[in-house]
Protein backbone atom coordinates (compact mmCIF):
# COMPACT_ATOMS: atom_id res chain seq x y z
CA UNK A 1 0.00 0.00 0.00
CA UNK A 2 0.97 3.48 -1.09
CA UNK A 3 1.83 5.66 1.53
CA UNK A 4 3.52 9.25 1.66
CA UNK A 5 7.42 9.08 2.02
CA UNK A 6 8.81 10.60 5.05
CA UNK A 7 11.14 12.71 3.21
CA UNK A 8 7.78 13.72 1.19
CA UNK A 9 6.39 14.69 4.45
CA UNK A 10 8.95 16.48 6.12
CA UNK A 11 8.60 18.54 2.89
CA UNK A 12 5.55 19.14 3.34
CA UNK A 13 5.58 19.95 7.12
CA UNK A 14 8.11 22.31 5.79
CA UNK A 15 5.30 24.31 3.59
CA UNK A 16 2.21 24.03 4.51
CA UNK A 17 2.05 23.05 8.62
CA UNK A 18 0.68 20.34 10.49
CA UNK A 19 -2.90 20.11 9.70
CA UNK A 20 -1.94 20.13 5.65
CA UNK A 21 0.11 17.37 5.41
CA UNK A 22 -2.03 15.06 7.40
CA UNK A 23 -0.47 11.94 8.34
CA UNK A 24 -0.22 10.31 12.07
CA UNK A 25 1.46 12.93 12.83
CA UNK A 26 -1.35 15.52 13.92
CA UNK A 27 -2.60 15.50 17.92
CA UNK A 28 -4.97 13.11 18.86
CA UNK A 29 -6.05 14.90 21.83
CA UNK A 30 -6.68 18.41 19.56
CA UNK A 31 -8.67 16.34 17.04
CA UNK A 32 -9.96 18.30 14.80
CA UNK A 33 -8.44 20.39 14.03
CA UNK A 34 -8.95 21.51 10.69
CA UNK A 35 -12.24 20.37 8.73
CA UNK A 36 -12.89 16.93 7.58
CA UNK A 37 -13.58 15.18 4.30
CA UNK A 38 -16.57 12.44 4.57
CA UNK A 39 -15.53 10.19 1.70
CA UNK A 40 -18.98 8.58 -0.33
CA UNK A 41 -18.13 5.91 -2.81
CA UNK A 42 -21.23 6.95 -5.33
CA UNK A 43 -22.52 9.69 -7.01
CA UNK A 44 -24.53 12.91 -5.05
CA UNK A 45 -28.24 12.19 -4.71
CA UNK A 46 -28.14 8.22 -4.33
CA UNK A 47 -28.90 6.35 -1.12
CA UNK A 48 -25.45 6.73 -0.01
CA UNK A 49 -24.56 10.11 -0.56
CA UNK A 50 -28.73 10.90 1.59
CA UNK A 51 -27.70 8.80 4.19
CA UNK A 52 -23.78 10.48 4.34
CA UNK A 53 -25.87 13.92 4.39
CA UNK A 54 -28.21 13.45 7.29
CA UNK A 55 -25.46 12.60 9.68
CA UNK A 56 -22.89 15.00 8.62
CA UNK A 57 -24.12 17.68 10.27
CA UNK A 58 -25.01 16.20 13.84
CA UNK A 59 -21.72 14.46 13.43
CA UNK A 60 -19.79 18.01 12.81
CA UNK A 61 -21.59 19.92 15.17
CA UNK A 62 -20.79 17.34 17.95
CA UNK A 63 -16.91 17.47 16.58
CA UNK A 64 -16.74 21.22 16.32
CA UNK A 65 -15.19 20.78 12.84
CA UNK A 66 -16.31 21.41 9.12
CA UNK A 67 -17.73 17.84 7.37
CA UNK A 68 -17.29 18.16 3.81
CA UNK A 69 -18.78 15.52 2.01
CA UNK A 70 -16.66 14.30 -1.09
CA UNK A 71 -18.00 11.87 -3.63
CA UNK A 72 -15.71 9.57 -5.26
CA UNK A 73 -17.01 7.47 -8.00
CA UNK A 74 -16.50 4.53 -9.67
CA UNK A 75 -15.92 0.66 -9.43
CA UNK A 76 -19.02 -0.05 -7.46
CA UNK A 77 -17.20 1.88 -4.64
CA UNK A 78 -13.89 0.54 -4.68
CA UNK A 79 -12.15 3.46 -5.93
CA UNK A 80 -13.56 5.59 -2.91
CA UNK A 81 -12.75 3.01 -0.25
CA UNK A 82 -9.00 2.73 -1.91
CA UNK A 83 -8.59 6.41 -1.58
CA UNK A 84 -9.30 6.35 2.10
CA UNK A 85 -7.11 3.40 3.13
CA UNK A 86 -4.31 5.11 1.43
CA UNK A 87 -5.13 8.78 3.54
CA UNK A 88 -3.22 9.61 6.07
CA UNK A 89 -4.74 8.17 9.37
CA UNK A 90 -5.31 11.32 11.08
CA UNK A 91 -9.09 11.22 10.99
CA UNK A 92 -9.08 14.13 8.68
CA UNK A 93 -10.09 11.31 5.90
CA UNK A 94 -13.00 9.63 6.62
CA UNK A 95 -15.13 6.73 4.51
CA UNK A 96 -18.79 5.74 4.61
CA UNK A 97 -19.48 2.61 2.96
CA UNK A 98 -21.93 0.02 3.06
CA UNK A 99 -22.50 -3.77 2.13
CA UNK A 100 -20.66 -3.57 -1.20
CA UNK A 101 -17.38 -3.42 1.69
CA UNK A 102 -17.99 -6.84 2.23
CA UNK A 103 -18.85 -8.22 -1.56
CA UNK A 104 -15.37 -6.51 -3.15
CA UNK A 105 -13.58 -9.04 -1.96
CA UNK A 106 -15.21 -11.51 -3.66
CA UNK A 107 -15.58 -9.11 -6.97
CA UNK A 108 -12.54 -7.79 -7.41
CA UNK A 109 -9.66 -10.40 -6.77
CA UNK A 110 -6.88 -7.67 -7.08
CA UNK A 111 -8.68 -5.25 -4.86
CA UNK A 112 -6.28 -2.67 -3.97
CA UNK A 113 -7.19 -2.90 0.09
CA UNK A 114 -8.01 -5.62 2.40
CA UNK A 115 -11.65 -4.13 3.86
CA UNK A 116 -10.30 -5.62 7.84
CA UNK A 117 -6.97 -4.82 7.42
CA UNK A 118 -6.89 -1.52 6.06
CA UNK A 119 -8.98 0.76 8.01
CA UNK A 120 -10.33 1.01 11.25
CA UNK A 121 -13.98 0.71 11.77
CA UNK A 122 -15.72 3.38 13.51
CA UNK A 123 -19.17 1.96 13.95
CA UNK A 124 -22.57 1.20 12.03
CA UNK A 125 -25.18 3.59 10.97
CA UNK A 126 -28.20 2.08 9.24
CA UNK A 127 -29.35 -0.91 7.65
CA UNK A 128 -31.32 0.21 4.38
CA UNK A 129 -33.87 -2.07 2.84
CA UNK A 130 -33.94 -2.37 -1.01
CA UNK A 131 -36.90 -2.34 -3.39
CA UNK A 132 -37.29 -3.81 -6.81
CA UNK A 133 -38.47 -1.28 -9.00
CA UNK A 134 -38.96 -0.25 -12.47
CA UNK A 135 -39.91 2.52 -14.73
CA UNK A 136 -44.25 3.06 -14.51
CA UNK A 137 -45.26 2.00 -17.73
CA UNK A 138 -43.15 -1.56 -17.64
CA UNK A 139 -45.86 -3.68 -18.34
CA UNK A 140 -45.49 -6.50 -15.12
CA UNK A 141 -48.14 -5.75 -12.06
CA UNK A 142 -46.44 -7.65 -9.75
CA UNK A 143 -43.38 -9.62 -8.68
CA UNK A 144 -44.99 -12.86 -10.13
CA UNK A 145 -45.66 -11.44 -13.33
CA UNK A 146 -41.98 -9.79 -13.91
CA UNK A 147 -40.71 -13.08 -13.14
CA UNK A 148 -42.52 -14.52 -16.16
CA UNK A 149 -42.06 -10.95 -18.35
CA UNK A 150 -37.94 -11.16 -17.43
CA UNK A 151 -37.78 -15.13 -17.86
CA UNK A 152 -39.75 -14.03 -21.52
CA UNK A 153 -37.66 -11.24 -22.25
CA UNK A 154 -34.44 -12.16 -21.05
CA UNK A 155 -32.56 -10.89 -24.02
CA UNK A 156 -34.16 -7.22 -24.29
CA UNK A 157 -34.57 -6.18 -20.88
CA UNK A 158 -32.39 -3.69 -18.85
CA UNK A 159 -31.44 -4.17 -15.67
CA UNK A 160 -29.75 -0.69 -14.09
CA UNK A 161 -27.17 -0.88 -11.17
CA UNK A 162 -24.50 1.09 -9.87
CA UNK A 163 -21.76 -1.16 -10.64
CA UNK A 164 -19.38 -4.58 -9.50
CA UNK A 165 -19.70 -4.18 -6.30
CA UNK A 166 -22.91 -1.74 -5.83
CA UNK A 167 -25.87 -3.13 -3.82
CA UNK A 168 -28.07 -2.44 -6.48
CA UNK A 169 -25.13 -5.12 -8.47
CA UNK A 170 -25.66 -7.56 -5.57
CA UNK A 171 -29.34 -7.42 -5.35
CA UNK A 172 -29.58 -7.70 -9.29
CA UNK A 173 -27.42 -10.38 -9.26
CA UNK A 174 -29.31 -12.03 -6.57
CA UNK A 175 -32.36 -11.61 -8.71
CA UNK A 176 -30.66 -13.14 -11.74
CA UNK A 177 -29.89 -15.85 -9.72
CA UNK A 178 -33.89 -16.46 -8.66
CA UNK A 179 -35.08 -16.62 -12.50
CA UNK A 180 -31.89 -18.18 -14.09
CA UNK A 181 -31.07 -15.49 -16.32
CA UNK A 182 -28.79 -13.69 -17.65
CA UNK A 183 -29.81 -10.02 -18.28
CA UNK A 184 -28.13 -6.61 -19.49
CA UNK A 185 -26.76 -4.57 -16.70
CA UNK A 186 -26.80 -0.84 -17.33
CA UNK A 187 -24.07 0.84 -15.18
CA UNK A 188 -24.49 4.24 -13.74
CA UNK A 189 -21.74 5.95 -10.89
CA UNK A 190 -24.27 5.49 -8.18
CA UNK A 191 -28.65 4.79 -8.36
CA UNK A 192 -29.02 8.37 -8.09
CA UNK A 193 -28.42 8.97 -11.75
CA UNK A 194 -29.98 5.07 -12.22
CA UNK A 195 -33.21 6.52 -10.99
CA UNK A 196 -33.45 9.51 -12.90
CA UNK A 197 -33.25 7.34 -16.22
CA UNK A 198 -35.78 5.01 -14.27
CA UNK A 199 -38.39 7.84 -14.02
CA UNK A 200 -37.29 8.81 -17.86
CA UNK A 201 -38.20 5.51 -19.10
CA UNK A 202 -34.63 4.99 -20.50
CA UNK A 203 -33.83 1.65 -18.42
CA UNK A 204 -36.26 -1.12 -17.81
CA UNK A 205 -35.46 -2.09 -13.80
CA UNK A 206 -33.51 -2.09 -10.47
CA UNK A 207 -33.04 -3.06 -6.86
CA UNK A 208 -32.47 -0.05 -4.63
CA UNK A 209 -32.49 1.19 -1.43
CA UNK A 210 -35.61 2.93 0.17
CA UNK A 211 -33.71 6.02 1.03
CA UNK A 212 -33.81 6.51 -2.76
CA UNK A 213 -36.79 5.22 -3.88
CA UNK A 214 -39.50 5.59 -1.38
CA UNK A 215 -40.76 9.05 -2.66
CA UNK A 216 -40.29 7.81 -5.78
CA UNK A 217 -42.75 4.69 -5.26
CA UNK A 218 -44.86 6.81 -3.10
CA UNK A 219 -45.72 9.85 -5.91
CA UNK A 220 -46.29 7.05 -8.50
CA UNK A 221 -43.03 8.12 -11.16
CA UNK A 222 -41.99 4.18 -10.67
CA UNK A 223 -42.99 1.02 -10.13
CA UNK A 224 -42.36 -1.16 -7.03
CA UNK A 225 -42.92 -4.54 -6.89
CA UNK A 226 -41.62 -5.69 -3.26
CA UNK A 227 -39.05 -4.83 -0.67
CA UNK A 228 -36.30 -7.25 0.12
CA UNK A 229 -36.77 -7.23 4.27
CA UNK A 230 -38.55 -10.39 5.93
CA UNK A 231 -41.66 -8.99 7.05
CA UNK A 232 -43.01 -5.56 5.22
CA UNK A 233 -41.87 -1.97 5.75
CA UNK A 234 -43.59 1.05 7.57
CA UNK A 235 -42.56 3.80 4.81
CA UNK A 236 -44.17 1.48 2.15
CA UNK A 237 -46.58 -1.21 3.99
CA UNK A 238 -48.46 -1.90 0.54
CA UNK A 239 -45.33 -3.56 -0.93
CA UNK A 240 -44.86 -7.08 -0.43
CA UNK A 241 -41.58 -8.85 0.64
CA UNK A 242 -39.50 -10.83 -2.09
CA UNK A 243 -40.59 -14.13 0.48
CA UNK A 244 -43.98 -13.41 -0.46
CA UNK A 245 -43.66 -13.99 -3.82
CA UNK A 246 -41.46 -16.82 -3.08
CA UNK A 247 -38.16 -14.86 -3.98
CA UNK A 248 -36.78 -16.00 -0.83
CA UNK A 249 -33.19 -15.66 -1.74
CA UNK A 250 -33.59 -12.16 -2.70
CA UNK A 251 -33.22 -11.01 0.58
CA UNK A 252 -30.71 -8.01 1.64
CA UNK A 253 -30.49 -4.99 3.93
CA UNK A 254 -28.04 -2.84 3.10
CA UNK A 255 -25.78 -1.67 6.05
CA UNK A 256 -23.83 1.28 6.22
CA UNK A 257 -20.85 2.58 8.28
CA UNK A 258 -17.62 4.19 8.97
CA UNK A 259 -14.59 3.53 8.66
CA UNK A 260 -10.57 5.65 8.42
CA UNK A 261 -7.24 4.16 7.31
CA UNK A 262 -5.73 1.64 9.68
CA UNK A 263 -3.53 3.72 10.91
CA UNK A 264 -5.65 6.24 12.85
CA UNK A 265 -4.92 6.64 16.66
CA UNK A 266 -7.68 5.17 18.78
CA UNK A 267 -8.60 8.58 20.63
CA UNK A 268 -9.00 9.91 16.85
CA UNK A 269 -11.88 6.73 16.50
CA UNK A 270 -13.36 7.69 19.42
CA UNK A 271 -14.47 10.93 18.83
CA UNK A 272 -15.63 9.78 15.66
CA UNK A 273 -17.45 7.17 17.18
CA UNK A 274 -19.06 9.37 19.88
CA UNK A 275 -20.11 11.85 17.36
CA UNK A 276 -21.38 9.34 15.27
CA UNK A 277 -23.67 7.82 18.11
CA UNK A 278 -24.85 11.40 19.02
CA UNK A 279 -25.96 11.72 15.12
CA UNK A 280 -28.02 8.31 15.33
CA UNK A 281 -29.68 9.59 18.20
CA UNK A 282 -30.41 13.24 16.72
CA UNK A 283 -34.84 13.52 16.09
CA UNK A 284 -34.19 14.80 12.64
CA UNK A 285 -31.70 12.11 11.62
CA UNK A 286 -34.42 9.59 12.71
CA UNK A 287 -37.63 11.15 11.23
CA UNK A 288 -35.75 11.57 7.75
CA UNK A 289 -34.66 8.03 8.41
CA UNK A 290 -37.90 6.90 9.09
CA UNK A 291 -39.59 8.49 6.06
CA UNK A 292 -36.78 7.23 3.83
CA UNK A 293 -37.64 3.66 5.05
CA UNK A 294 -34.74 2.89 7.31
CA UNK A 295 -33.71 3.51 10.89
CA UNK A 296 -29.96 4.32 12.65
CA UNK A 297 -28.89 0.74 13.96
CA UNK A 298 -29.47 0.68 17.94
CA UNK A 299 -26.76 2.03 20.17
CA UNK A 300 -25.25 -1.19 20.61
CA UNK A 301 -24.16 -1.19 17.26
CA UNK A 302 -22.35 1.61 16.91
CA UNK A 303 -19.13 1.11 18.19
CA UNK A 304 -15.93 -0.47 15.76
CA UNK A 305 -16.51 -3.72 17.69
CA UNK A 306 -19.52 -3.99 16.30
CA UNK A 307 -18.90 -2.80 12.64
CA UNK A 308 -15.94 -5.10 12.81
CA UNK A 309 -18.07 -8.62 13.74
CA UNK A 310 -20.49 -7.15 10.55
CA UNK A 311 -17.94 -6.82 8.42
CA UNK A 312 -16.23 -10.03 8.67
CA UNK A 313 -19.48 -12.25 9.33
CA UNK A 314 -20.98 -10.32 5.75
CA UNK A 315 -17.26 -11.20 3.87
CA UNK A 316 -17.60 -14.98 4.91
CA UNK A 317 -21.35 -14.57 3.69
CA UNK A 318 -20.98 -13.19 0.56
CA UNK A 319 -17.52 -14.01 -1.16
CA UNK A 320 -18.60 -17.70 -1.64
CA UNK A 321 -21.66 -16.75 -3.36
CA UNK A 322 -19.82 -13.99 -5.29
CA UNK A 323 -16.97 -17.00 -6.33
CA UNK A 324 -19.94 -19.51 -7.59
CA UNK A 325 -21.73 -17.03 -9.30
CA UNK A 326 -18.54 -16.09 -11.57
CA UNK A 327 -19.21 -12.16 -11.47
CA UNK A 328 -15.49 -9.96 -10.91
CA UNK A 329 -15.46 -6.77 -11.43
CA UNK A 330 -12.22 -6.74 -12.91
C1 LIG B 1 -25.65 4.80 -4.20
O1 LIG B 1 -25.48 5.49 -3.21
O2 LIG B 1 -25.66 5.23 -5.36
C2 LIG B 1 -25.89 3.32 -4.00
O3 LIG B 1 -25.49 2.91 -2.71
C3 LIG B 1 -25.26 2.52 -5.07
C4 LIG B 1 -25.45 1.04 -4.78
O4 LIG B 1 -24.72 0.53 -3.92
O5 LIG B 1 -26.33 0.45 -5.39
Amino acid sequence: MHRRTPLATLACLSMLGLAACGGGDADPAAYPEDDITLVVPFAAGGPTDTVTRLIAEPMAEELGAEIIVQNVEGAGGTVAAGQVADADGDGYEVLIHHIGMSTAPGLYPDLAYDPLEDFKTVGLVTDVPMTIVARKDFEPETLEELATYVEENADTVTLANAGVGAASQLCGLLIEQQLGVDLTEVPYDGTGPALTDLVGGQVDFMCDQTTNTAAQIQSGDIKAYAVTTPEPIEALPELPTTADAGWSDVEVGVWHGLYVPSDTPDEIVEKLTAALEVALQDQNVIDSMADLGTTPVPADQVTPEAHTSKLQEQIDLWTPIIEESGVTGG
